[in-house]
């Protein structure tokens, strides 16, 4: 068993905070010695106590002025710092239980500047909204940021070394082994989003037919999960099977909420981990401070159920591929495994062309389950919102499915290539609902940011080591950067001047899959999926409504929302966006819906 990690933690980091009071006390005692003076205990004591903060804060001092100074020498400034006290701990107090994802950047956007230094235990750290920033991040200056060590830490338990956490020359390795599973479009994909869409869509009706809401998430999460598993390690998890929740205020049923059973407990611990993990990296290096008191470490267990899980599925996968290996010449097998990735065959069973290392599959596997299932589960959770409270759009979306569809049709490639509304749709919901609203890279080198197009400013020095964070979420939300009308949800915005005046000037200003090197590898995958269960959603249904009542009372907008809306994003909400790695509805997305009639056709 492993021990707490807050206990680990202040083993150790004592030894650091005692060494100085320690050597104080011990130069007291020499000082009495040497000049044979008694040095009254009251002073030795204050002299111990406040040595500490006395040398931090001469050392953050000679920090940021060393800092200020290499910034002069390039003629730029540092970021503002956001007002706070004590080196930034007032974080580990603030109450975010109200709080909006990223609107408390906004009001600090327009006080401030698009970028600031809002530290953190006294370390510096950038938080930025600008596009100009981001393109370097991301793009121009690639090289000088990685995803960085606070990163890293914070969830390699979970997903090791992976493609998505790893940096330098093992993300090059993990990136080149992954990519040509994602090079073809695949009807075998195709074959299984049918299978689990129409899995999830039954059970929807089933429980729509006894009179019940559906949580549209917990629904959908289930059939990402199933795809995802289906597609990466060819074993369908049965999520959607364990049955879907009921209600809060179905009386008597709402008891009856599915029982974990081992199937599942993959999905259910997979869930566990990674919320855990999310709250680890919002504290950086510190976060055993949030589980000071933990008697055991909260991720192991979850872990331990994964692993299991996969494990026979790994190895069973490596046994296959030595007994192919006896027919084919293993020459052969390496030189086309970038070329060939065959219709039907899974993640895993590519993987094992380049390596027999479980732990490298396991994590390659776990990477990918991560970046695909919750991202694209959000898209189509926030996509049916903004459906359901826009029934025009609505309306014109299904008619597009039923024109180049129809009331019953598969939809094929051809399909989704052709229908641009449903596309706008996702597109704009993809702008105003980013499912990965904030990310970081650090700086492995000093670095400045220009100034941007849209703010001008002076250049901002980025000293190495520093933790850059960025919010796409808040620079899809700028007036500045997409129109007076930025937060109304309009896919016409997607074909009309709005974006000849907007984006194509500025791709930057729209990143919800990345962008440069590291841009998603999945996105093709996710429009496709997303699209898929779309077009079968609005086949089987022609009206969706929230249903507010089943919306547990925990869960709902705050009253505050309403009446202090400084940002304009909050009071029109009927639902609570919230953020781990990925955004999601807070208690989940309720909804009713009126099954389609035969000959709805157009
Ligand atoms: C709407 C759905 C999706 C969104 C919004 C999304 C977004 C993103 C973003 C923002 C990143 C960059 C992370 C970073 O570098 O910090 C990323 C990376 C990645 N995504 Fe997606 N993703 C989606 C779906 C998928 C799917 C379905 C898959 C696979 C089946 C996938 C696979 C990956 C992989 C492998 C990476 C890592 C690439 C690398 O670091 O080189 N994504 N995604
Ligand atoms: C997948 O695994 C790699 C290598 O272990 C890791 O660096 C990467 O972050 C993982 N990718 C995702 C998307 O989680
Ligand atoms: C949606 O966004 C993608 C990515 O930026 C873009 O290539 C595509 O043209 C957009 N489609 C529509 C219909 O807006």
């Amino acid at each position: 068993m492993s021990l707490p990690p807050g206990l680990l933690y202040l083993a150790h980091q004592l030894p650091r905070l005692l060494a100085l009071p320690l050597g104080v006390y011990c130069l007291t005692l020499v000082a009495e010695r040497l000049f044979d003076v008694a040095v009254p205990r009251w002073l030795a004591a204050a002299l111990c106590l406040s040595s500490g903060p006395i040398v931090l804060t001469i050392l953050v001092q000679y920090r940021d002025w060393k800092h200020r100074r290499e910034a002069a020498a390039q003629g730029a400034v540092m970021a503002p710092n956001l007002p706070g006290w004590i080196g930034g701990l007032q974080i580990l107090f603030t109450e975010t239980a109200d709080m909006y994802p990223g609107e408390g950047l906004v009001a600090m956007t327009e006080k401030l500047g698009t970028t600031v230094n809002a530290r953190f235990m006294f370390q510096n750290r950038i938080v930025t909204t600008e596009p100009e920033n981001i393109k370097a991040m991301l793009a121009t200056e690639f090289a000088t940021f990685e995803k960085g060590p606070i990163f890293r830490n914070s969830v390699a338990p979970l997903l090791g070394s992976g493609v998505f956490a790893s940096d330098g020359d093992m993300w090059k390795f993990h990136r080149q082994m992954t990519r040509p599973f994602f090079n073809r479009d695949r009807i075998s994909d195709f074959d299984l989003f049918d299978l689990h869409s129409a899995n999830a869509i039954a059970q929807v009706k089933t429980r729509l037919r006894e009179g019940y809401a559906v949580d549209f998430q917990d629904m959908v999460s289930r059939f990402t999960m199933d795809t995802a598993t289906s597609f990466l390690f060819g074993k369908n998890v049965h999520s959607l099977e364990q049955g879907l929740p009921y209600p809060h205020n179905a009386g008597l049923r709402s008891s009856i909420t599915p029982e974990p059973s081992t199937p599942i407990d993959f999905a259910t611990c997979f869930q566990q981990a990674q919320m855990t993990l999310s709250l680890r990296s919002r504290l950086g290096a510190n976060w055993p401070l949030q589980e000071l008191f933990a008697v055991t470490d909260k991720l192991q267990p979850p872990l331990k159920v994964v692993r299991e899980f996969l494990q026979p599925i790994l190895r069973d996968a490596v046994a296959n591929k030595k007994m192919r290996e006896g027919v084919e010449e293993e020459e052969d097998k390496l030189n086309n495994a970038d070329r060939h990735v065959k219709e039907g065959e899974t993640m895993l069973e590519h993987l094992v062309n380049y390596t027999d290392d479980q732990t490298i599959l396991r994590d390659e596997i776990l990477n990918i389950t991560l970046a695909g299932r919750d991202t694209t589960a959000s898209l189509l959770t926030f996509t049916v919102y903004k459906l359901a409270e826009h029934p025009q759009i609505f309306a014109k979306a299904r008619e597009e499915i039923l024109r180049v569809v129809g009331s019953t049709g598969r939809p094929t490639f051809e399909h989704l290539r052709d229908m641009k509304y449903l596309r706008a749709v996702l597109n704009e919901t993809l702008r105003l609902f980013p499912p990965v609203p904030f990310n970081e890279r650090t700086a492995t080198q000093p670095t400045i940011f220009r100034p941007s197009k849209a703010t001008g400013g002076p250049p901002i020095y980025i000293p190495a080591g520093t933790r850059c964070i960025y919010s796409v979420m808040v620079s899809h939300r700028r007036k500045d950067l997409w129109g007076p009308d930025a937060l109304e949800f309009d896919p016409e915005r997607w074909f009309d001047e709005r974006l000849h005046k907007y984006l194509i000037p500025d791709p930057f200003i729209f990143l919800p899959f990345n962008a440069g090197p590291r841009i998603c590898l999945g996105q093709q995958f996710a429009y496709h999926e997303a699209s898929f269960f779309l077009v079968r959603l609005l086949q089987a249904f022609s009206t969706i409504s929230l249903d507010l009542n089943a919306q547990p009372a925990f869960a709902r907008p705050p009253t505050s929302w309403q009446v202090d809306d400084e940002s304009g994003w909050k009071a029109s909400e009927k639902v609570r966006p919230r953020s781990h790695f990925t955004l999601f509805i807070h208690g989940g997305l309720w909804v009713k819906m009126e099954e389609a009639q035969s000959g709805d056709d157009v």
